[in-house]
């Protein structure tokens, strides 16, 4: 595995949704050190990333960002050796306008100078934010700027375009970065995932390696979500091939959601080799959501989420869901167990909490091809 975020979708940390601009250089190697000793960094998460506020207000005569010295009082080229050191890799921030959302300094006119300070100071992933532009430059030209100047480093460097779905983000932005944001910030709330959802299931068809659609970063440790809607939120995420990036404080780990977050059935389903996302198949507000999707070897998917704010048991049959076969397999991905399947094609009595999920992997069958499957590109 190479971790590279490009053929499976990014997985990693950072500091934005728990620590907002109160970020330092001791919790940045305080979390590195989690990261590793306490098993995340083998469970796939191979991304720390700094997010707003690294930065000062200012440029030095010559242009070049100056650093928050209360923050990072040993530079950041110190910290990224940290992170490096301990086998991570390391990302930034900036914005594609004169600064970033928290009025920090920010990289438009100045994209040539900044992304050799970024290739200097280490950084393999940089999340490009749309914030505070220029009037009358159109974002394709602002992203297409930095991703020229990235390229002109020669360093391979993870464009996370965060343009919020400006200007209809998913029709452009893979041809500079290789993710992009679809929508305004997630907040910690169960009703911010299911509006999210609401978004993606009309942008996945456009999402996939290289190009992954990115819903925002996971809210789950973060003291709101219920233990069932943090392991809705994870489920989905991870079949939707979303970057995985954590964002709460790892000091401060249930284990209980420890073991959502890490869960490695779950992970790999993100990390699939196929790369493909998930799509709804069945969307009743207020009541259920099926999605659906292809992994290798010609097994499947499968993520029941159960809306209601009272239990509901499901039985699906899986053929309605375009797989099937006389030999198929079921896991039930959280239990990790294999679940019966009645003539072939029902799972039967499924009980979902309220706000939770059911996650399936189907194999040993085949999946019935659907019309809008069939690209009708290849000659
Ligand atoms: C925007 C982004 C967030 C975060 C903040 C930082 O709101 O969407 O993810 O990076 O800026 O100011």
């Amino acid at each position: 595995h190479t971790y590279d975020g490009i053929s499976t979708p990014p997985m990693g940390w950072n500091t934005w949704n728990k620590y907002g601009c109160h970020i330092n250089e001791q919790l940045i190697k305080d979390t590195a050190d989690m990261i590793v000793n306490n098993g995340y960094r083998d469970a796939g998460y191979a991304y720390l990333n700094l997010d707003d506020c690294w930065q000062s207000y200012d440029r030095t005569p010559d242009g070049y960002i100056i650093v928050d010295s209360d923050a990072f009082p040993n530079g950041i080229n110190h910290v990224a050796d940290y992170v490096h050191g301990r086998g991570l890799k390391f990302g930034l921030y900036s914005s594609a306008g004169r600064q970033t959302c928290a009025g920090r300094m920010a990289s438009s006119g100045f994209e040539i100078q900044d992304a050799e300070t970024y290739a200097n100071m280490g950084v393999d992933y940089l999340k490009y934010d749309n914030c505070n532009y220029e009037e009358g430059i159109s974002a394709k030209v602002r992203y297409e700027s930095m991703a020229k100047a990235i390229n002109a480093t020669g360093r391979r460097i993870f464009l996370s375009v965060c343009s919020w779905g400006t200007e209809n983000t998913w029709e452009w932005a893979s041809r500079y970065g290789h993710s992009f944001r679809t929508h305004d910030d997630i907040y910690n709330d169960w009703k911010s995932i299911v509006e999210i959802l609401n978004v993606h299931a009309t942008v996945v068809p456009r999402s996939g390696p290289g190009k992954w659609a990115d819903p925002d970063m996971l809210e789950i440790g973060n003291g709101k979500l219920t233990l069932d809607e943090s392991r809705t939120h994870f489920s989905i995420w991870a079949a939707m091939k979303a970057p995985l990036i954590l964002g709460n404080n790892l000091n401060d780990m249930s284990r209980d959601l420890y073991d959502i977050v890490t869960n490695r059935n779950v992970i790999a389903v993100n990390q699939d080799p196929l790369g493909l996302p998930a799509k709804r198949l069945v969307h009743i507000p207020y009541d259920r959501d099926i999605w659906a999707g292809e992994l290798v070897n010609q097994s499947m998917v499968l993520v029941l989420i159960n809306f209601m704010d009272r239990r509901q048991t499901f039985t699906i049959d899986i053929k309605q869901y375009n797989y099937t076969g006389l030999d198929v397999t079921v896991v039930d991905l959280w239990k990790n167990e294999t679940v019966d399947l009645k003539k072939n094609r029902y799972i039967e009595g499924q009980v979902i909490e309220p706000h939770g999920v059911a996650m399936f992997k189907l194999l040993n069958g085949t999946i019935i091809r659907q019309e809008e499957d069939i690209d009708r590109t290849t000659p």
